[in-house]
């Protein structure tokens, strides 16, 4: 698709991985995305990212929403600098990054569309020349908008999970199944969360379904899984009101039971993960997938 700029691209690629190999360890990418907009992802990745941080693991999360970029109000932090500036190069990534708590830090994204002038080459030797800040992360989450547009299928494409997150209503089951079917041309595990359900039973009821569908229609090979579902409760609402996470506000919540629920999920794919040895690491190693696409 790019000829010549990828080649030159896998030649960056090669001269920075090699030194950043020896000094970090992999970090694991989990993309959050969904088919209808407005079902849950910003509230899900903050959330999630902050219960993964309290295990102690070293998270990022990178709001890769481009056009409606809003971590920012999800963990109330006010931002001078983001992706834009380093991507122009008034910044460095090290500059724009927010530390939430000592082991969570904010990557943050663009709200308008400029930031597609700056896409291909430039966003990928900029980042590239400055990945190795965050290659000491453990997890990185990555807020995706909603819909599958070219930029958010390359991170689609590159990451160890991709989790598509619908809520139980109609319109969203069927924008989360034509999102899935997008996506299994691209990989064949695909994690899914049912957001604001009433029950355990009725995130697997919707899940059966969908995964029934799937197994009729879709001709690849798909490994569909159910990472967990989150309770529709007045509590997540309020809290993304007051600007904070339902996590901080509501630790003895049910809710906050469903979320660590599905770190149990990513975390022990983490585990397994670092069993198996792998010489691409942090960013450098998802940049790495990430042309492979090319
Ligand atoms: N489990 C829940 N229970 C109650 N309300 C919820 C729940 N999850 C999300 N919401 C509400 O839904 C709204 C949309 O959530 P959120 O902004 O996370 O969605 P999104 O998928 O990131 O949207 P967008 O596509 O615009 O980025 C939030 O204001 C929140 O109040
Ligand atoms: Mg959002």
């Amino acid at each position: 698709m790019m000829g010549n700029q990828a080649q030159k691209l896998e030649e960056l690629v090669a001269s920075t991985t090699k030194e950043s190999v020896k000094k970090s360890k992999k970090t694991r990418f989990v993309a959050i995305t969904s088919g209808k907009g407005g079902v849950g992802k910003s509230t899900i990745s903050s959330n999630l990212a902050y219960a993964l941080s309290q295990q102690g693991l070293n998270v990022g999360i990178f709001d890769a929403d481009i056009g409606l970029a809003n971590l920012d109000v999800m963990f109330n932090v006010k931002i001078k600098k983001n992706i834009l500036h380093v991507l122009k190069g008034e910044a460095s990534v090290a500059d724009i990054l927010i530390p939430i708590t000592r082991n969570l830090i904010l990557i943050p994204g663009e709200s308008g569309d400029e930031i597609l002038k700056y896409s291909d080459m430039a966003l990928f030797e900029r980042f590239m020349q400055e990945a190795q800040v965050l290659d000491k992360l453990d997890v990185m989450i990555i807020d995706t908008g909603a819909g599958i547009g070219e930029h958010i299928q390359m991170f689609l494409n590159a990451a160890d999970d991709v989790i598509v997150v619908t809520v139980p209503d109609p319109a969203a089951i069927t924008d989360a199944y034509a999102t899935i079917k997008t996506i299994a041309t691209l990989r064949s595990d695909i994690g899914m969360i049912m957001n604001q359900v009433k029950s355990e039973k009725e995130a697997s009821a919707v899940f059966e379904k969908i995964k029934k569908v799937a197994k009729a229609n879709i001709k690849s090979k798909l490994d569909l899984k159910l990472y967990g579902k989150i309770n529709a409760d007045i509590k997540v609402s309020s809290s993304v009101k007051q600007r904070a996470l339902f996590s901080t506000l509501y630790p003895n919540s049910q809710v906050y039971k469903d979320i660590e629920n599905i770190v149990k999920i990513v975390m022990s794919k983490l585990e397994r993960d670092m069993l198996v040895s792998s010489n691409e690491s942090g960013l450098s190693g998802l940049f790495k997938r990430l042309i492979e696409h090319f």
